[in-house]
């Protein structure tokens, strides 16, 4: 975005325009919803591929617009431009669009993990050491963030775990650092897009769970890169076993805490409230999380027990995986990128 354009923006003279490339896609879709309703925004372009030249309606009848999706073709007319494409296709759009002085939130994959290595490992593709942008979750980076003009924002399950997790290693308690973290987690079935994959049928699914990529998820390095800022060997040993279930949303994690020293519930709970007590979305909840607690909101839900056997430290977390595990959470990102209120158009 052009200085003269910023600052009209922040005079209050213009709405700043948005776009989204891979609008019609499940995160694009609640990105349309989000930002169709938004007071200070406006939304101008919704970009597709197989689907461009359909009505938006047509695919999606609940959203409230009259747009047609539209090829991609290299523009750059609007002020912001939220990307939700398959990972690798962002890798040459961000440069290019942030070269043009563009606002630019990505979902995917593409720009979150500092090294090539990791990156190459986790996603079979290789890239640019440069190809790294801020990653974007408010509750730990909200001050680079607002620095920002473009971030990458984080993954679904990445954002449930970290939550989870972060007051503990982020600020460990006294003498009660984290030794080992054992996680499992539930997504729904869009978290893995709207394209059709047998494995994820209604008769594949319904009345099943499965667990998959059991210790080499693609979350692992960027969970881990977060809570450790530089370093893939943290301190604490880590294990994530991710689970698919027939759910439309949602993420349930569940991690399990060794800590140095055993330290009582409500003395963590104590740390979590101060930990998160200038961020909005993050709740420390004396009962349960459910998944229906958190659906079609931008709220991740954190809850504290321990285990009667061994004293370690039990954390659940649940999230929407569209909403704060994706389209939400952008929204959130944009708003601290142009200086509202990050619940701005949210609640
Ligand atoms: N789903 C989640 O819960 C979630 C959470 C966090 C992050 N993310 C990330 O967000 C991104 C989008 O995920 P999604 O679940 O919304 O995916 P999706 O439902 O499969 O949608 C993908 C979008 O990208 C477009 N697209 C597909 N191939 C393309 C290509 N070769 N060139 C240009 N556009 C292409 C699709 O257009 P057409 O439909 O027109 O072909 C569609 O708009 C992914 O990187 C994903 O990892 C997803």
């Amino acid at each position: 975005m052009g200085m003269q354009c910023h600052k009209k923006i922040m005079r209050g003279y213009k709405k700043p325009t948005v776009s989204i490339i891979g609008a019609s896609g499940y995160s694009g879709a609640e990105l349309t919803k989000i930002l169709l309703s938004h007071p200070s925004v406006k939304l101008e372009k919704l970009y597709a591929h197989t689907q461009a030249g359909k009505k938006v309606q047509d695919i999606y009848p609940s959203l409230d617009t009259d747009a047609v999706f539209e090829p991609y073709n290299g523009e750059t007319d609007t002020d912001i431009y939220f990307l939700a494409l398959p990972h690798g296709e962002a890798l040459s759009l961000v440069p290019q669009l942030a070269e043009a002085g563009k606002l630019v939130i990505d979902l995917s994959g593409d720009f979150r993990l500092k090294s090539p290595k990791e990156h190459s490992k986790y996603y079979k593709k290789d890239k640019d050491p440069d190809a790294v942008l801020p990653y974007a979750l408010p509750e730990l980076f909200h001050d680079e963030i607002k620095q920002a003009k473009a971030v990458s924002n984080p993954g679904c399950y990445a954002t449930s775990i970290i939550l989870g997790i972060a007051p503990l290693v982020k600020k460990p308690l006294k003498n009660a650092s984290v030794k080992s973290v054992n996680c499992s987690a539930i997504s729904g079935i869009s978290g893995a897009g709207r394209s059709g994959k047998v494995e994820l049928s209604f008769s594949e699914m319904s009345g099943n769970i499965r667990a998959y990529k059991a210790g080499k998820h693609q979350h692992t390095p960027e969970i881990l890169q977060a809570l450790d800022t530089d370093t893939f060997t943290p301190s604490f040993s880590f294990m994530f076993t991710p689970m698919i279930a027939p759910l439309v949303r949602g993420i349930y994690t569940v991690l399990n805490i060794q800590l140095e020293k055993h330290i009582p519930v409500s003395q963590i709970e104590g740390h979590f409230t101060d930990f998160y007590r200038s961020a909005p979305f993050a709740r420390i909840r004396k009962s349960m999380p459910e998944i229906q607690h958190v659906a079609y909101t931008n709220f991740c839900d954190i809850h504290i027990a321990e285990s009667a056997e061994n004293g370690s430290t039990v954390i659940i977390s649940a999230i929407d995986n569209l909403i704060k595990g994706a389209a939400g959470q952008a929204v959130q990102n944009m708003n601290i990128m142009l200086g509202y209120d990050e619940t701005h158009g949210l609640l």
